[in-house]
């Protein structure tokens, strides 16, 4: 009998349990001559505003020794762009999409929500709590279960399919924030967006990035990652996208083993165009050989 790697999260059937951290992997034609983008479990845009934005001066990215700081700014298309000129080859892809959504106010977010809500080739909104890198909204919104919650309830008002809130590593206690956003109205959470972090330029003594700090991701964060999602899993059961440091199929098995049901790559498609094939691959024949009928059998199966 063939392997089942599907996966189902927050109501959303996927064909496999991959997909790219939003944006980290453009909308879906920067990598399209390295493979089909239907291929993966679903596609993740990267966020999306009302407006179009410019994003934060450069330069944006600095290596580090295990990753990168990145303060990017949600540069984007904005919403109607996006509808207009990227989700055309997605639908034509016949990609799962779910659309990261971003804003400066809670009704900037439930605008968004409302517009991509007419739009079939969207299955999914991915709602960004925790964008380190703007001055209004983004993470924000993510420290606080209170304003959380608010902002988790006006997007389910305007958005009735699958509602996927993106968490923020950067709190004290990640399993609150988690469970106000699935008490008001969340059908799955990804966890977690990057770590504030900084870096110096020695050269010029001063912060490398303008914004002075920014978002780290890369293998460095993986420990914190599965640590939270292994945390909200237990504590509130929710479906959980996991992301974090993914490098190869044996960091995406963690993840789920911690109590995801399917996994986000982010930083190592800039130097592995392949890493998602690859990890989809490595689902199959690790449940061939181990004699193990589907994914979702071993969904939380560290958890003690
Ligand atoms: O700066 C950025 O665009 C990052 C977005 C995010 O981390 O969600």
């Amino acid at each position: 009998m063939k392997a089942d790697i599907s996966a189902e999260i927050g109501g959303l059937i996927l064909k496999n349990p991959v997909m790219p951290a939003s944006g980290t992997w453009g909308y879906g034609e920067e990598y399209a001559e390295f493979y089909a983008p239907g291929e993966l479990g679903a596609v993740v845009v990267k966020g999306t505003t009302l407006e179009p934005r410019q994003g934060n001066k450069p330069p944006r990215i600095a290596e580090t020794p295990a990753g990168i700081l990145n303060s990017v700014g949600l540069q984007n298309v904005g919403v109607e762009k996006f509808i207009s000129e990227k989700l055309p080859f997605l639908k034509k892809n016949k990609c799962t999409v779910i659309v990261n959504i971003a804003g400066d106010s809670v009704d900037d977010y439930a605008d968004v929500a409302r517009r991509l809500m007419d739009e079939e080739g969207v299955s999914a909104v991915e709602v960004n709590i925790s964008c380190p890198n703007v001055k209004k909204g983004g993470i924000a919104f993510g420290v606080n279960a209170a304003s959380a919650s608010v902002l988790i309830k006006s997007v389910k008002k305007e958005y009735g399919r699958p509602l996927i809130a993106k968490l923020s590593p950067n709190v004290t206690d990640i399993v609150e924030i988690a469970g106000a956003c699935i008490d008001s109205g969340a059908d799955a959470l990804t966890l977690i967006n990057t770590v504030r972090g900084m870096s110096i330029d020695i050269n010029n003594r001063r912060p490398l990035l303008p914004n002075c700090a920014g978002g780290l991701s890369g293998p460095a964060i993986k420990p914190i990652a599965l640590r939270m999602v292994y945390e909200v899993k237990k504590a509130t059961g929710a479906d959980i996208i996991g992301v974090g440091g993914i490098e190869c199929f044996e960091d995406a098995l963690e993840f789920i083993m911690a109590g995801a049901s399917a996994v986000q790559v982010g930083t190592a498609n800039f130097y592995n165009p392949m890493v998602m094939p690859e990890i989809i691959a490595g689902f199959g024949e690790y449940l061939e050989k181990n004699k193990i009928g589907s994914v979702k059998d071993l969904v939380g199966v560290a958890i003690r």
